[in-house]
C-alpha cells in the first residue's frame, strides 16, 4: 500500500473535510495562501455516486495537482455501495478514503449513515471492511466523535482502534452536542494512550475549536495526538496553516484581493452550476476587522452574481 500518512511530520497540520465550503475551489485558495499537510473533501455519499445525482456528486470530487495529499471523504450505509465507490476514487487519484461516522445531521442519521453508526458497530465494520477489500492500495481512515448521545470513548475508539485504520480523527464532542460546548481533548488524549497500550500504529488526529498553527504545535506536546484538523478556525484565518515562527498579520488589501481571487475562481470552476449564494458565506472571511467592512459586506450581499462583487469591489479603496 503506498501509504501517504507514514510520510508526513509530525504535527500533521489538515484542513478539516466542510460540506460546501472545502470544495475544490477554497482548497485552491487555500493551497495558495498556506498549505495544510492534507486536504479532505466534502462528505460525498457513497449511495450517490452511482445514481441518478452522479453529475452533481462528482463535482465533490474534483482536484487539483496543487491538492495533494487529498482524501475522498465518503458518507452512505451500504457496503456495496463504499465498494464501488473506493474503486472510483482510487481511480481518480485520490490519496486516501475517509468514512464519515461522525456526521449529526438528522438527516444523514435517519439513513444508518454518520454518527448513527457509532451505534451499529456491525455494520460500521462491514463497511470498513467493504473498503479495505475493494481498495488495499491507499489508506483508509475514519472521522468520528467521541459517541452518540454521551462519551462512549473507551467502548466505541476501541472498537475503531481494532480496526487497523491507518488513521483515525476524532472530534471531541458527542454527536448530540454538535458544535455547541468545548471540544474535551482530554478524551483525545486518552485515546493517544489507548492506541499506544494496544501497540497500534494508528494515527490520532485530534479535532474541535483549534484556532491556529501554534494550537496544534501545542495539542501534539500536550495530548501526544500525530496532527490536528482544522475546521472553523480558517474562517477566523486563511493563512492559518502557515508554520512560521511568527505569521505574518495579513493586511486588508490581502483579504480584499483574497475576495476577489476566490469569486473569480469560483465563478470560472462553476459557472451557473453552483449556487452563487455559496460564494457568499465566505464574504465574512475576507471583509472584516477594518473601517467600512460592514457596509462592503452590506453591498457584497446583495450581489447577485461575481460580475456584481467585481463592480463593488473596483469602487473600493485598499
Ligand atoms: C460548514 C461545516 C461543514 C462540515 N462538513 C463536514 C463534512 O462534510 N464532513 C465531516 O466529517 N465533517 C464536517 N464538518 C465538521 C468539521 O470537519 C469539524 O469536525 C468540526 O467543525 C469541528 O472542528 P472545528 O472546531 O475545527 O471547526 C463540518 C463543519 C462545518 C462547520
Amino acid at each position: 500500500m503506498k501509504n501517504f500518512w507514514k510520510t508526513l511530520k509530525r504535527p500533521i497540520a489538515i484542513l478539516a473535510p466542510m460540506e460546501e465550503v472545502t470544495d475544490l475551489v477554497f482548497r485552491e485558495i487555500i493551497s495558495t495562501t498556506a498549505k495544510p499537510d492534507v486536504f479532505f473533501t466534502e462528505f460525498t455519499s457513497a449511495d450517490a455516486i452511482f445514481s441518478k445525482g452522479h453529475d452533481r456528486i462528482i463535482k465533490k470530487l474534483l482536484f487539483t495537482k496543487n491538492q495533494h495529499p487529498i482524501v475522498a471523504q465518503l458518507w452512505g450505509s451500504t457496503p456495496a455501495n463504499y465498494e464501488k465507490a473506493a474503486k472510483f476514487i482510487v481511480e481518480l487519484g485520490f490519496d486516501g478514503i475517509d468514512i464519515n461516522m461522525g456526521c449529526p445531521d438528522r438527516s444523514v442519521m435517519r439513513r444508518n449513515s454518520g454518527a448513527a453508526l457509532i451505534n451499529d458497530f456491525k455494520l460500521a465494520e462491514e463497511i470498513i471492511n467493504a473498503v479495505k477489500k475493494s481498495t488495499p492500495e491507499i489508506p483508509l481512515s475514519v472521522k468520528t466523535r467521541l459517541g452518540s448521545d454521551s462519551k462512549q470513548t473507551k467502548e466505541w475508539l476501541t472498537f475503531l482502534l481494532s480496526q487497523e485504520l491507518s488513521a483515525l480523527s476524532i472530534h471531541a464532542r458527542t454527536a448530540q452536542a454538535m458544535s455547541k460546548g468545548t471540544a474535551d481533548w482530554g478524551e483525545i488524549g486518552k485515546t493517544v494512550k489507548l492506541r499506544d497500550s494496544l501497540k497500534l500504529d494508528t494515527l490520532i488526529i485530534g479535532n474541535g475549536d483549534v484556532i491556529d498553527y501554534k494550537d496544534i504545535v501545542l495539542k501534539h506536546k500536550k495530548y501526544g495526538i500525530d496532527g490536528a484538523m482544522v475546521g472553523r478556525g480558517i474562517f477566523q484565518n486563511p493563512w492559518l496553516f502557515d508554520k512560521s515562527e511568527n505569521p505574518v498579520n495579513h493586511s486588508k488589501k490581502d483579504y480584499l484581493d483574497l475576495l476577489i481571487k476566490h469569486t473569480r475562481l469560483f465563478n470560472e470552476k462553476w459557472g451557473k452550476t453552483k449556487n452563487f449564494e455559496i460564494m457568499k458565506k465566505f464574504f465574512k472571511v475576507y471583509v472584516k476587522g477594518f473601517k467600512g467592512a460592514d457596509d462592503l459586506r452590506q453591498r457584497l450581499m446583495a450581489a447577485k452574481n461575481y460580475i456584481d462583487v467585481e463592480r463593488i469591489m473596483h469602487s473600493v479603496e485598499w
